[in-house]
């Protein structure tokens, strides 16, 4: 069974509601209605506050084999809690801190937004020396001009082409030394190796970054596809790039900023980015953390508890919510993989019962698949009726 699978659940619940509305045109859609309310804050993160400094969090402890989460920039970049959390969630022992001194004493480094701007001579000195000593450095929208920076990264220049990318596409050339990192991503279908960037409902692409480089050691891990010809390689600019030097101390530069992405692709839902809202397979941004935790499960004095310790049982919780019209269908389809796996789990159904600041009552009928599904006899059916209110920060 596919863990991400069920974090893709998860994660279109999210999407699900609003996409529902707009996806089925025999409901009534009140657009005004629904877009209501204070406008979503997605990328300030989890109990976001700007004036939060992370050195004074309690994520800052733990040993020096953890991944350093470094964020210099956090008071302007508030989305380092949702990519920090993400990090977490997806397995990954992480550190935070503000302090290069500290951020060094790790085997890898994940600067986020750290190299956007000026970035000093003293700490150009220090990242060229930490991966000459054979360490990883990796960042976000690496759009510094500094020299030595550039030149660590291999890239020549950057630039910003944010309205017109369709997909990032994960490259794996088998030959390739990194292909340890990109073979986990199947080729053959384009759901786990293009992770979208255009943001259906706003017609637009989130923004990015591309990078060019001469420096022929340079790998690029991710291209582009622009949304004109979403099929082709973009050429010229890349979008992740991985530069190898001595001792295999390496410097990978990710072309967006991927907390604002987690926080815009999977909270604020007017965008539109997931390529599928119900019954399908939509890995989203896990496919960057996949990518991170393989650069750190492979990088020297990588400690980390596997999820599931050798030879203990283990529990899945299965619980499938009824959204949208293609989730009538899945509900079966769910209890039959069930059935043969001699699982059970639980079907939410009747989606909204009543009526509140967003949304009208939908999906409270339809009885045949589910008449289907309570003929197994066993899976649990429960209602997925939610209200939503515009008040909730003042509950
Ligand atoms: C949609 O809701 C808004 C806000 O309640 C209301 O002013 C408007 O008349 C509604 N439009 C329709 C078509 O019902
Ligand atoms: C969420 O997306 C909508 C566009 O549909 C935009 O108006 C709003 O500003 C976005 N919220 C944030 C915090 O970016
Ligand atoms: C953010 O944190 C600061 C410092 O702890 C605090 O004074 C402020 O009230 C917080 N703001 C919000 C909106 O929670
Ligand atoms: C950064 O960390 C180093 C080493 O632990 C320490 O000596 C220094 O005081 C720290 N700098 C700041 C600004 O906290
Ligand atoms: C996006 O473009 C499509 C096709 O041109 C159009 O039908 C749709 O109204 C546009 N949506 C927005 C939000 O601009
Ligand atoms: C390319 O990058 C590698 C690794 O940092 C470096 O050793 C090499 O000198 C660079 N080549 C050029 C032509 O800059
Ligand atoms: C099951 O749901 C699908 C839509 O997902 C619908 O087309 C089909 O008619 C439903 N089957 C029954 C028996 O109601």
């Amino acid at each position: 069974m596919r863990p991400l699978f069920i974090r893709a659940l998860a994660i279109l619940v999210y999407t699900a509601m609003v996409e529902a509305l707009i996806a089925t045109p025999d409901i009534a859609v009140n657009s005004t209605l629904m877009f209501a309310g204070p406008a979503p804050q997605p990328w300030t993160g989890l109990k976001s506050n700007t004036s939060t400094n992370p050195s004074t969090t309690s994520y800052t402890s733990g040993g020096a084999s953890r991944l350093a989460f470094y964020v210099p920039t956090w008071s302007t970049n508030p989305a380092w809690l949702t990519f920090y959390k993400s990090l977490v969630m997806i397995g990954i022992p992480t550190l935070v801190t503000t302090n290069i001194t500290e951020a060094i004493k790790h085997p890898v480094v994940l600067a986020y937004e750290a190299f956007t701007g000026t970035v000093s001579a003293a700490d150009a000195t220090s990242w060229t020396n930490y991966v000459s000593g054979g360490n990883t450095l990796i960042t976000t929208t690496m759009t510094t001009t500094n020299a030595q920076m550039r030149a660590l990264f291999g890239i020549t220049s950057s630039t910003t082409n944010s309205a017109v990318r369709e997909v990032i596409m994960l490259q794996n050339v088998a030959s390739s030394p990194d292909s340890v990192y990109m073979s986990q991503f199947d080729q053959t279908d384009t759901r786990d190796s293009q992770i979208p960037l255009w943001g259906t409902l706003v017609n637009q692409s989130f923004p990015t970054v591309g990078y060019s480089s001469t420096n022929t050691s340079v790998v690029a891990l991710g291209k582009y596809a622009l949304h004109a010809t979403p099929t082709a390689t973009e050429a010229t600019f890349l979008s992740i790039t991985l530069n190898k030097g001595s001792n295999n101390g390496q410097a990978i530069a990710f072309g967006l900023d991927i907390g604002k992405y987690i926080g815009l692709s999977q909270g604020n839902n007017t965008w539109g980015i997931p390529r599928g809202y119900a019954a399908s397979y939509e890995p989203g941004y896990d496919s960057f953390l996949r990518l991170i935790k393989s650069i750190y499960a492979n990088s020297k004095g990588y400690i980390t508890v596997w999820p599931v310790p050798s030879n203990m049982g283990v529990h899945f919780v299965w619980s499938y919510d009824i959204d949208a019209s293609d989730s009538w269908a899945g509900a079966v389809t769910v209890t039959q993989s069930l059935a043969k796996l001699g699982g059970v789990g639980t079907i939410n159904w009747q989606t909204k019962l009543s009526k509140d600041a967003y949304d009208i009552n939908f999906f409270t009928e339809y009885y045949g698949n589910i008449s289907i599904v309570e003929a197994y006899g066993f899976m649990e059916l429960a209602s997925h009726s939610v209200s939503h209110s515009i008040n909730l920060d003042k509950f």
